[in-house]
């Protein structure tokens, strides 16, 4: 089969399109011709091997798997003797960490810490499928679950332009929050688009700095000290770290606790999204009654995950960028 393999960290330029070997299923797996895939931010550090830490993730002197993409939507070619869920034909899509830029990929059939699969509803496409898992999952994960999110709160999505951003957007709207939005110029027409009350130019201005509190704030791009946020939360307000430096990221987990301490508001890290296929159920009703639709911004073949990873880096990306494995 073909698949985007890497032998060492570095730029998308080290990504080599070849032929590798099929996997086959073991007895509690399922094999997927792999439709459609979706890039993640956090592909690229995986790539670069940069911070360090995704080194001593993957490999510290070259990435030990080394086939990237973690978002799959296909279909079932084969399944092992002990699968009960699936069976050959099914459409699927889910989570599982690395190995979705390939032609094949083998699957457990039930939920593990990096991995989980569900059937596709016929209403969405493989694209649109593939764009969903692990943004949308982050995003729920993000608001609901740490965030506790109400109806009639005020929140603000920081980062509200990209792939786990405009899930949030959407998905606070769905639980009756007031939203407002963070992004760059050029993205601010399509956040509104997607249901926000309110869109701050994170260029123009310092919302941190404005005055205005929150009820709750989704951190995709956390790039301030935690004080910062905390001036911008209101009295019970919580603040919840899901993305951006690696450095606030995990100020938010480990000092976000101690912050939180003095007053009555709570700061910390949603930590890594948990794939799982309740969660999946839940988005799945919200695709299907409309209230959630993925952002896709592009579609390129498996042969360019290089241009599309960097086309991601550079910022251009709104939304989802999807991978065209196999057309329909
Ligand atoms: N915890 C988890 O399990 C988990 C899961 C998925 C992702 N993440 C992390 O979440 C982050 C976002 O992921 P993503 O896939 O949504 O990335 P993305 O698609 O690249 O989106 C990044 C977002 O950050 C915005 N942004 C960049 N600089 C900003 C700034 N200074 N102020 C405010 N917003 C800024 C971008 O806005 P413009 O494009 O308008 O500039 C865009 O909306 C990454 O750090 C990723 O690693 C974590």
């Amino acid at each position: 089969m073909k698949a985007i393999v890497y032998e060492k960290y570095g730029s998308p330029d080290v990504l080599e399109l070849k032929e590798v070997e099929k996997p086959s299923p073991k007895e509690n797996e399922i094999l997927i011709k792999v439709h459609a895939a979706s890039l993640n931010r956090g592909d690229l550090p995986t790539l670069r091997g940069k911070p360090f830490l995704f080194r001593l993730m993957n490999g510290l002197r070259g990435p030990k798997h080394n086939i990237l993409g973690d978002d799959i939507a296909g279909t079932v070619e084969a399944v092992g003797r002990n699968v009960t869920q699936f069976q050959p034909g099914d459409e699927v899509f889910g989570i599982s960490y690395f190995g979705a830029f390939a032609e094949y990929r083998c699957v457990t059939e039930y939920n593990e810490p990096n991995q989980s699969m569900i059937l596709k509803p016929a209403s969405l496409s493989f694209e649109e499928a593939a764009a969903i898992p692990i943004a949308a999952i982050t995003a729920l994960q993000g608001l609901r679950d740490k965030g506790q999110i109400q109806s009639g709160q005020s929140v603000l999505i920081n980062g509200a332009s990209g792939g786990v951003g405009t899930f949030a957007v959407q998905i606070a709207k769905h639980f009756g929050a007031e939203v407002t939005g963070v992004c760059s110029t050029r993205k601010m027409d399509m956040v509104r688009s997607i249901g926000a009350d309110h869109v701050i130019d994170y260029l123009e201005e310092d919302f941190t700095k404005s005055g205005e509190q929150y009820d709750l704030i989704l951190d995709v791009a956390a790039y301030r000290s935690i004080f910062n946020y905390k001036r911008s939360l209101s009295s019970n307000g919580i603040y919840v770290c899901t993305g951006g430096s690696m450095g606030k990221f995990f100020q938010a987990m480990f000092f976000g606790p101690f912050v939180s301490l003095r007053g009555n508001k709570k700061l910390g890290s949603a930590g890594i999204a948990k794939p799982n296929q309740e969660d999946f159920l839940y988005l799945i009703e919200l695709f299907e009654a409309g209230k959630v639709v993925p952002v896709i911004d592009r579609s390129y073949p498996l042969s360019e995950v290089a241009e599309a990873l960097k086309y991601l880096e550079e910022g251009r990306a709104q939304g989802k960028v999807v991978i065209t494995v196999a057309k329909e």
